[in-house]
């Protein structure tokens, strides 16, 4: 069974990031989608509902699987057997931060492989942070996000959250 860890903050999980994640099972037999429980970066949703959000985005999707985790990224894909990391790419820019984390989790465990799929040239100029700016603001932006996430985006905007 070749399996994957897909991490990330996933605050919220765009179509870029369910792209990807469509893409590495075709690679994979089982791809565990890892929500970071305590990302450094602050966030708009919840852990509990970033992992909501994500379960119900990739509900038709039969060799995924979702779970938290926290501590090392590298630690959570040995304890799950899976052989390797996945993250997208999206523009040179990304290049350096995925090359000094893989290289330093390659330093931490060997064992574990990254891979880089490339991201879809429909979404590699988005980010959660963009979409979320830009919907505060007034955007429609649903075709960048999955419909759960979009909504859950929306319920916060009526909720009267205020940056
Ligand atoms: N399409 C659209 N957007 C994408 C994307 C894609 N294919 N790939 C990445 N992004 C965006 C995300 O929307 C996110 O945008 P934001 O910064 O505006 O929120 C950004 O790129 C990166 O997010 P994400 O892919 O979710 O990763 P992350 O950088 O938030 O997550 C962890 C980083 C959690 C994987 C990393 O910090 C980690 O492994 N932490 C665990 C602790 C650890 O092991 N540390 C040592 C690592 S060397």
């Amino acid at each position: 069974m070749k399996r994957a860890v897909y991490p990330g903050t996933f605050d919220p999980i765009t179509l870029g990031h369910l792209d990807i994640i469509k893409r590495a099972t075709t690679i994979f037999d089982e791809v565990i989608v890892a929500v970071a429980k305590r990302p450094s970066k602050s966030v708009l949703f919840s852990f509990a509902e970033r992992l909501k959000i994500v379960e119900r985005a990739v509900k038709n999707l039969k060799k995924v699987k979702i779970e938290g985790f926290s501590g090392l990224v590298v630690e959570f894909a040995k304890k799950k057997k899976a052989s390797c990391i996945i993250r997208g790419l999206r523009l040179l820019s990304d290049f350096e931060y995925e090359f000094q984390m893989a290289l330093t989790n390659r330093k931490i465990a060997p064992q574990i492989e990254t891979i880089f799929l490339m991201a879809h040239q429909e979404y590699s100029y988005i980010s959660s942070s963009l979409v979320k700016e830009a919907v505060f603001l007034g955007a429609n932006l649903k075709e960048l996000l999955p419909k759960p996430a979009w909504v859950a985006l929306k319920r916060k905007i009526n909720e009267g959250f205020s940056r």
